[in-house]
């Protein structure tokens, strides 16, 4: 039992000493970089990489603490496991209180490339250790843990108000709105609590949400949780443009942190929600599983593929002409009197101007094996942050009805979580909710 463990919330110095001493080995003298703060501007520099598995920089460390949390505009990294927690029906406030401060301090620990409480390799023998070990030597590796609530927290599905929370619920944390097309399977939607862990190793980031889960035996369990490789975004300018499995380069037209008006259309602002003061400097998160119809798009001609997005499949131009990223032309005619970007194209109906809203993609392949007909089950694990939840709904009533791509996707998962500020300095992520 994790009770009887002490020094949970703490780090182990012996433990720490031996992650150094693991990582010493590595990548001797390469000095551990601490890049972005909270708004995640900063950009993950590779000094001296300690090479992981992936051969990225095991070094690369963005600091927990900040005015918001980490993982939204921080460069997206190459790999997700991203987990949905429903709290158990026995848990109180106290409950869900505690498990935060227990994440906080464990996330707290792991993004600094450091074991949980008191470590995976403690000086007793006589009880398991509180950190599972899977990622002794690996380095923060570019961990950001990313906490999310659900409206499930605030409005249990009985209508409850569990937690006494129900009053500070932001109005439009809301389930999301049935949408025309949505395949949704109710054991890949929803979730009281969430958990995006990102990491440019992928057993650094297996590793957070394994311990995260395990901190919350007996207050909340797993209800659906997937792996992505391969980032299908950008959200810095200092990263080159990813290619989804459909082949296309994924995130040119993303908001990046570099750009100025991107907090604006990202961050909560005081005074947004009279109700929901507490998420200011928080952010909403939306997920979809998106399913994509591989083996029907492979047998496409080149030609529909970049008809069914609007930009050519090499360069990641628009049809309308230019490069990467030149802007779109919506009006431009192409040689048959037809407009250059087709009136179903993916781009142009995502597109504020036609749907009148922006949202921060950061998003990740994902190959879940075979379905039983043999067919690969692969996709985009679809991630949003948005100021506010109508951002996605706008963006996703614009694309559901008329999307080109909508014969080679379908939506079968799906979650929203307004996410916290950022946690201050020893303080835990969700703690202005019970201020
Ligand atoms: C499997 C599903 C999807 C695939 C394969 C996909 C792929 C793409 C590609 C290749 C682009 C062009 C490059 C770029 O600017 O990033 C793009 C643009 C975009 N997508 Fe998607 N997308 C998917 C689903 C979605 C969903 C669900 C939304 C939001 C509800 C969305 C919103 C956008 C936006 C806002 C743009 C930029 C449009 C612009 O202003 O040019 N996408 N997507």
């Amino acid at each position: 039992m994790r009770d009887e463990a002490p020094d949970v919330a703490g780090t182990s110095e012996r433990t720490r000493l031996s992650r150094r001493g693991l990582l010493g080995l590595a990548g001797a003298g390469a000095a551990g970089l601490v890049v972005g703060g909270g708004a995640g501007a900063g950009i993950a520099l590779a000094a001296a990489s300690a090479g992981g598995a992936s051969g990225a920089d095991t070094n690369a460390r963005y600091p927990f603490e900040g005015s918001n949390q980490a993982g939204i505009t921080t460069p997206v990294q190459d790999r997700l496991h991203f987990a949905s927690f429903d709290l158990s029906s026995s848990a109180t406030r106290d409950d869900l209180a505690s498990l935060l401060k227990d994440w906080s301090a464990a996330a707290r620990a792991m993004a600094a490339g450091k074991d949980v409480g008191s470590g995976a390799v403690p000086d007793a023998l006589t009880y398991p250790p509180d950190d599972t070990g899977e990622a002794l030597g690996l380095g923060p590796s570019g961990l950001t843990i990313t906490i999310g609530l659900g409206p499930t927290v605030f409005t249990a599905t009985d209508g409850s108000d569990r937690f006494g929370l129900r009053a500070k619920q932001p109005k439009l944390l809301q389930p999301l709105p049935r949408f025309s097309g949505d395949a949704l399977q109710a054991g890949l939607t929803g979730g009281d609590l969430c958990i995006q862990a990102c990491a440019d190793d992928p057993q650094v980031a297996v590793h957070a949400i394994r311990n995260l889960s395990r901190i919350a035996f007996g207050r909340a369990s797993i209800r659906w949780s997937q792996l992505g490789f391969g980032r299908t975004s950008s959200t810095s300018t200092s990263q080159v443009t990813a290619r989804n499995l459909m082949g296309f380069k994924d995130g040119t037209a993303n908001l990046k942190a570099e750009e100025p008006s991107t907090a604006e259309s990202v961050w909560v602002q005081a005074g947004d929600d009279a109700a929901a003061d507490w998420l200011a400097g928080g952010s909403y998160l939306v997920a979809r599983k998106i399913r994509m119809l591989i083996e029907d798009w492979d047998h496409q001609q080149l030609g529909e593929q970049e008809r069914v997005f609007g930009r050519d499949k090499g360069e990641g131009a628009p049809l309308s002409g230019g490069t990467e990223f030149t802007a779109l032309d919506l009006d431009s005619v192409g040689p048959a009197g037809k407009p250059a970007i087709d009136r179903a194209a993916h781009v142009r109906l995502a597109h504020s101007s036609t749907s009148g809203a922006v949202i921060l993609r950061r998003g990740f392949n994902f190959v879940d094996g075979n379905d039983d007909l043999g067919l690969l089950s692969a996709g985009l694990f679809f991630i949003a942050y948005g100021r506010s939840p109508e951002q996605f709904i706008a963006i996703q009533r614009s694309l559901a009805g008329h999307d080109a791509l909508n014969e080679y996707i379908k939506h079968i998962g799906s979650g929203i979580w307004a996410v916290p500020p950022g946690a201050s300095p020893g303080g835990w992520v969700g703690e202005t909710l019970f201020a």
